[in-house]
């Protein structure tokens, strides 16, 4: 019941991913503890140096045997004006105070041709090192860089928000389609369709995608348990992919005050916002967001806003403080518990194993 074709190709016991989550929160312990209880654990990249990632693929290998994987941004174009960081900082300035933080007008603003460097190396990091499976959001890589991973035997994971994504991913040569519902924490993978109309909920989604991509199709989005893993194999998927449910675990890196948010959430109180990064993304209201609601059109894109806020991030993270953490969450925080890893899989499974005996 829950070995497939996609367990066998990730060679993993149970269909379950961790979602790669950037930010820290993808410790080596957790990624390695997830691969270890039968699950395939992913480093969230996005934001790491080629070093930095090199690093921790050793660190993983030093700790299991086991597959795990890695994701990557795939980067997109961008564009900016000097006028235009001067009134996002302006609007930033009063949280600056309230932190006690002073506005640096040194920061080191990305360009788009740097973004593009720094996703070569970082493809070349995880070929040199072999990481065997590699997954994308925000988009497809070159035809270029999809032959070369192949060539090297990895396996390759796209995300989508509706079918005509899914469809290029399939198109374009990867081996596996995660499929993002809207009920999803953090931010929306989505490349053709703008973010609202790529607002699907992930009922709708996971049968739609498979009756019209042949490669196995993923479910992720509000998946805390043993219910969800079921309903998404119920709709055609070969696994889930899990986001939330893995950020409140032991063995994560995220902040305590940010686990505490999460496990104290209701869901009505998990929105969208683009204030923290300039692309649409999806976490527990707090301060900054209720501040920041009206400006929300006029801020730059990602990743320039992510850069701008950063350093209010970081403060806040350092004074214990949730009101200005961009605390990124899926629409099922109820269900979010403080366990370890491996508590969490073996409950997943055996609420499985009984679901399935009755249906
Ligand atoms: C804190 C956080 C960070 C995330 N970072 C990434 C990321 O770096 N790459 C990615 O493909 N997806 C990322 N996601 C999205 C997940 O892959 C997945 O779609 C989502 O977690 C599913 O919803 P759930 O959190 O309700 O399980 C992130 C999600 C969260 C909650």
């Amino acid at each position: 019941m829950l070995t497939n074709g996609m367990t066998e190709v990730l060679k993993i016991e149970y269909p379950i991913i961790q979602a790669p989550m950037a930010g820290g929160i993808t410790t080596s312990t957790l990624v390695a503890e997830v691969s270890k209880s039968g699950g395939l654990g992913m480093i969230g990249a996005g934001y790491m140096t080629p070093n930095q990632i090199r690093e921790q693929i050793r660190e993983i290998k030093k700790l299991t045997s086991s597959p795990f994987g890695i994701n990557l941004f795939v980067p997109n174009e961008f564009t900016y004006t000097e006028s235009e960081i001067k009134s996002a900082n302006q609007l930033l300035q009063p949280i600056y105070e309230q932190l006690n933080l002073q506005l640096n007008d040194s920061l080191d603003i990305p360009n788009s041709i740097h973004v593009f460097e720094t996703f070569n190396e970082q493809i070349k990091v995880v070929i040199e090192e072999q990481v065997p499976v590699c997954s994308f959001t925000f988009g497809i890589p070159s035809k270029e860089t999809i032959a070369e991973l192949k060539r090297n035997t990895i396996i390759l994971i796209g995300t989508a928000t509706t079918v005509d994504e899914a469809v290029e991913v399939e198109k374009s040569g990867m081996d596996i389609v995660v499929v993002q519902g809207s009920e999803a924490g953090g931010h929306r993978g989505n490349f053709i369709s703008q973010s609202q109309e790529s607002l699907v909920g992930l009922m709708s989604l996971i049968p739609q995608v498979v009756d019209h991509v042949s490669i196995p199709v993923i479910a992720a989005g509000g998946i805390m348990d043993g219910r969800g893993l079921m309903a998404s194999l119920c709709l055609g998927a070969k696994g889930v992919q899990m986001g939330t449910a893995f950020l409140t675990c032991i063995e994560s890196g995220a902040h305590k005050v940010y686990k505490e948010a999460i496990m104290n959430a209701k869901e009505d109180q998990i929105v969208l916002t683009r204030a923290f990064s300039g692309k649409w993304a999806r976490g527990i209201k707090n301060k900054f967001i209720t501040e920041m609601e009206k400006h929300e059109d006029l801020l730059p894109d990602f990743p320039v806003q992510n850069t701008l806020t950063q350093p209010i991030r970081k403060a806040s993270s350092s004074q214990n403080n949730a009101d200005y953490i961009s605390l990124w969450s899926g629409q099922s925080p109820r269900l979010a518990k403080n366990q370890t890893v491996k508590n969490l899989l073996d409950t997943i499974i055996t609420e499985a194993k009984k679901i399935n005996n009755y249906i």
